[in-house]
């Protein structure tokens, strides 16, 4: 009596056939089903639609017809909580999309909004299938249009596991985050081909939108995998630290308080002002020991911004912060489209923002200003003016300039504002600031070059400190960095029940 659904759920889980997928296999890749039974608790798979088929009949299709078309959709759960997957089968037309493959991810996508739960993609596909002409065109707007109605509501995540070409990456890149497999994935707008009759320029797949390239260069990828397992792994880490939806909270872990290593933080701001350190440094010395650590979004790209999530007592927190390392922390074009894009998911999704700042400025430069530093660097500033989370800064060092203002001050909605003794809030570093104000009695002076330093230190004195700031109120306290981690629990406790109204709009019109 059941043999014929046996039989057929024999043939869905066959995908294309042996055949394919042992070439799947040596190509490097787990299959659809398989990545799913990694990804999901097991035994919490429920398959929707899996034996749903084309209608097709141009171009033969009518004789080649395999159950689930090349997609399979469902929910289950992650960690004991419910998410909507869909994983492209790359067996099937090579993962390509049309009329049913879409119909079966926009159902999904249906039903993660309507029950408020993260989407997660595994994409391997082909794109448009070639067969289904227009119609596929518009079941990938119809996926489009889905995934901009479910931003900002429930997370929405992006693997990256194979090819993603042609319009194909933008439904990726309208969500959340996106991860690439290295060596196996890559995403252009066009391929090699293309690029080469266009621009002449020759360039193989893995140079022009492989994970490298994507995770240095252009930003496109927020985590660089080395395979299939670590991706699938850094989707569990990173739902560990998000809510379901915008309207609940992440989830809150059992810690403990060890104060030992915190007496280190004392130690790791160098002497020299100018000397950099590792901002990364002073992050693990302040979040939880959970065996987890801090988790990394964008680690290759932009690196003089340092932007991902760690638990405080038990708690998600977004942290940003300025990286000396790295081009000695200055904002730039890349670094601040990073963190405000970080931002704004802390924003959307409740999870509150921790800001280490230690900033020179924004970079000068043609290459900047020509570029448009005026209109990204705005970005940040926007974001961190509309985000309504919980929002602390603790600047360690040097806060200088229209950066200084950007970096979360009080100014534009910070709730509270640390400094530690080695912090500088200035309009500009001292030796700067004295060549301008005291050009002229430089200038006269025996020996101009004590005379600068005379004039430096009288400026490091006045303003190279967070004491000026500290009166005015712009710091709340000035604080031992030993003190910081149990500062900031308090303060994101006294902050938990935070409530800002914004003013009434539509929407608001961020410098895009
Ligand atoms: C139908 C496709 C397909 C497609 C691959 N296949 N892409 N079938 N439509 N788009 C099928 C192949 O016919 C083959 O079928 C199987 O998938 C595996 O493909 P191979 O070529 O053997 O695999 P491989 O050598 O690994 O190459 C993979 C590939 C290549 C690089 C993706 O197949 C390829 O270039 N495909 C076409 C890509 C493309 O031009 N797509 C349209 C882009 S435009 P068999 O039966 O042999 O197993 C687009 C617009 C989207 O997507 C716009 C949205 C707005």
């Amino acid at each position: 009596m059941f043999t014929l659904l046996q039989q057929k759920q024999e043939e869905a889980h066959k995908g294309g056939g042996e055949n394919r997928i042992a070439a799947q296999h040596k190509r490097g890749k787990l299959t659809a089903r398989e990545r799913l039974h990694f990804l999901l608790d097991e035994g919490s798979f429920e398959e929707i639609g899996m034996l749903v088929t084309h209608r097709s009949v141009e171009f033969g299709l009518d004789k080649e017809k395999y159950l689930g078309d090349g997609v399979v959709t469902g929910y289950g759960k992650i960690a004991g909580r419910l998410v909507y997957v869909f994983a492209q089968d790359f067996t099937v037309f090579g993962g390509s999309l049309a009329e049913a493959h879409a119909g079966k991810i926009c159902r999904i996508m249906d039903l993660a909004m309507q029950n408020g739960a993260p989407l997660i993609g595994l994409n391997d596909s082909g794109g448009a299938r070639i067969q289904e002409g227009v119609v596929s065109l518009g079941g990938y707007a119809d996926i489009f249009y889905r995934n901009t109605m479910a931003s900002g509501v429930i997370p929405q995540i992006s693997a990256i596991m194979g090819p993603c070409a042609g319009g194909a990456v933008y439904s990726p890149a309208i969500t959340d985050f996106i991860m690439m497999v290295e060596n196996t994935s890559y995403m252009f707008v066009t391929g090699p081909n293309v690029v080469k009759t266009v621009t002449h320029e020759e360039v193989t797949s893995e140079d022009l939108g492989g994970a490298s390239a994507h995770s240095v260069k252009s930003g496109v990828t927020h985590f660089s995998c080395a395979n299939e397992i670590e991706c699938i792994n850094s989707i569990k880490r990173l739902l560990s630290y998000i809510p379901s939806n915008c309207e609940d909270q992440a989830p809150h872990y059992a810690y403990t308080i060890s104060n030992e290593k915190r007496l280190a933080l004392n130690t790791i701001i160098p002497e020299n002002p100018n000397q950099p350190y590792d901002i990364r440094e002073v992050i693990d010395h302040l979040i939880d020991d959970d065996g987890e650590g801090f988790f990394e979004v964008h680690k290759n790209f932009a690196e003089n911004i340092v932007v991902g999530f760690a638990r405080l007592a038990g708690r998600s927190i977004g942290i940003v912060a300025n990286q000396p390392a790295y081009l000695a922390g200055v904002l730039d074009i890349h670094s601040s489209t990073k963190a405000a894009r970080f931002v704004r998911f802390c924003d959307c999704f409740n999870v509150p923002l921790l800001v280490l700042e230690d900033v020179p400025g924004f970079l000068p430069g043609t290459d900047q200003e020509w570029n448009g530093i005026i209109s990204n660097g705005a970005k940040l500033l926007y974001a961190f003016c509309e985000a309504t989370v919980p929002r602390v800064t603790v600047i360690t060092r040097k806060a200088y300039g229209g950066a200084y203002d950007v970096m979360n001050s009080k100014h534009i909605g910070a709730d509270m504002n640390y400094a530690w003794p080695t912090a500088e809030i200035a309009v500009m570093g001292a030796r700067g600031a004295a060549e301008i104000i005291f050009k002229g009695e430089i200038s006269k002076a025996k020996d101009p070059a004590a005379k600068l330093k005379e004039k430096e230190e009288e400026y490091i004195n006045h303003f190279a400190n967070p004491y000026r700031a500290a009166e005015r109120g712009y710091v709340d306290e000035v604080i031992k960095p030993e003190d910081t981690r149990q500062k900031l629990i308090n303060a994101f406790a006294m902050l938990e029940n935070k409530v800002v109204k914004l003013p009434k709009k539509k929407h608001g019109n961020i410098p895009l």
